[in-house]
């Protein structure tokens, strides 16, 4: 490798591109005043010594409800610790991702020890005594906790936590201190698969977040891409596209986000000096085409080489097929790449009803009368090209 291999790299186009990361925490946040409103309102009572509130928020992915509850946690221990008469506050947040209540409750118990303490084992303990172990902690410090439990539809049985927690002081577990849930989901049938209990607790103030409109993603595009692109480099109307796109799709500020930095990515491969519309546009089609190939590579080798099999048809026009031709083309493209492929008819047709099954494929039925029967037919729900073009990249890779 030449030394000189970098040198001559600059960042073109961006001033701060971590600003469109994941990670990354607005200062503002923009066109959710209702939200925060209701938000403000049911959290109200934290400044004035009483029982905090237990709240549930939902929405769809992308929507902010992580990011509001983020700035409106840090603006309430603001206020507390603004206020003399206030009562002790504190947050602790979790995400749910895949936990099982003890892994909750752990880090929960970890996360008000800190650091300069021992953590909670990671097993060999009971989830009773887990929560035993976190009212403890709580009484030791007193003062109001509110729990932020986010991604809460991910919580395998959330239902003996949510039915505990918020029932510890009226339980006598705790005396000194008291406690709150926030419960964030992405899903709302969760709700329903609640207990009725639960559903009275946790539910007593229900917050709903929308999808974002076209107008509102627009807005907090512009606030992120003023900070993230250097000064005239993005165009106002790329972000209108990337805004309407994402609010035509899912209405989401994360895919909005995602976007406007990849159409930054583009642009700068093309050694753009602006960001534009059809930098926004090759961007959409990146991601799309990224999707399905994910979806693609998740598949077993033997339903990929289906997919191309009738992709192999597909370009040769002669589709809508049946089982059968689909059978021998299959046969052809396996051995081309060197797999041994499925001797029976009937386990083609059973990868051929599975690839149906999760949109890859379209399937109509084709009736001969009484001397062909009843017979299905396929074609790809894709563009054969992409299907083509992600195997060979599949089977070339190194
Ligand atoms: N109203 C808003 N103002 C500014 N940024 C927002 C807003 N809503 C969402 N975002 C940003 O969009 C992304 C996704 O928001 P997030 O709160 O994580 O969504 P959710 O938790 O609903 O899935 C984050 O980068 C977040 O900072
Ligand atoms: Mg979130």
């Amino acid at each position: 490798m030449p030394e000189d291999l970098f040198t001559e790299m600059t960042d073109t186009l961006f001033e701060d591109k971590s600003i469109l990361s994941e990670e990354y925490r607005p200062d503002d946040i923009l066109e959710r005043d209702t939200e925060i409103d209701a938000y403000r309102t049911a959290l109200k009572d934290v400044l004035f010594g009483r029982n905090p509130p237990n709240i549930f928020l939902y929405g769809k992915t992308g929507v902010g409800k992580t990011a509001v509850t983020e700035s409106m946690m840090e603006a309430l221990e603001a206020e507390v610790h603004r206020r003399d008469d206030a009562d002790e506050l504190h947050v602790h947040f979790r995400n749910c991702n895949d936990d099982s209540v003890y892994q909750a409750v752990r880090s929960l118990i970890n996360s008000i020890r800190g650091d300069d303490r021992d953590p909670f084992p990671e097993t060999g303990l009971s989830t009773s005594r887990a929560l035993e172990t976190l009212y403890e902690e709580m009484e030791d410090r007193g003062g109001t906790f509110l729990f932020v439990l986010d991604e809460i539809d991910h919580l395998s049985d959330p239902n003996s936590l949510l039915y505990e927690l918020p029932r510890a002081r009226a339980n006598g577990h705790l005396e000194d201190a008291r406690v709150g849930v926030i419960g964030i989901s992405n899903n709302y049938t969760f709700r329903s698969s609640l207990s009725p209990k639960v559903k009275d607790t946790l539910m007593e103030k229900e917050l709903a977040f929308s999808p974002y409109d076209a107008s509102e993603l627009q807005t907090i595009l512009a606030a992120r891409a003023e900070k993230a692109f250097l000064p005239d480099v993005c165009q106002d109307s790329a972000i209108k596209l990337a805004a309407a796109r994402a609010a035509k799709d899912t209405g989401s500020a994360r895919q909005a986000i995602d976007l406007l930095r990849e159409g930054g990515d583009v642009a700068e491969e093309q050694g753009a000096e602006q960001v534009t519309d059809e930098h926004i546009v090759a961007a959409a089609e990146r991601v799309r085409r990224g999707r399905v190939e994910d979806k693609l590579r998740d598949q077993t080798m033997h339903g990929q080489l289906i997919l191309e099999a009738i992709a192999r048809l597909e370009t040769n026009g002669s589709v809508p097929v049946r089982s059968k031709e689909v059978q021998s083309t299959y046969e052809q493209t396996a051995t081309h790449w060197d797999y041994d492929p499925l001797t029976t008819l009937k386990s083609v047709q059973n990868h051929l009803a599975d690839l149906t099954m999760l949109g890859f494929l379209e399937r109509t039925e084709r009736n001969e009368g009484r001397a062909g029967g009843a017979h299905y037919q396929y074609e790809l729900a894709l563009d054969p090209e992409l299907v083509l073009d992600t195997r060979e990249s599949i089977e070339t890779a190194v």
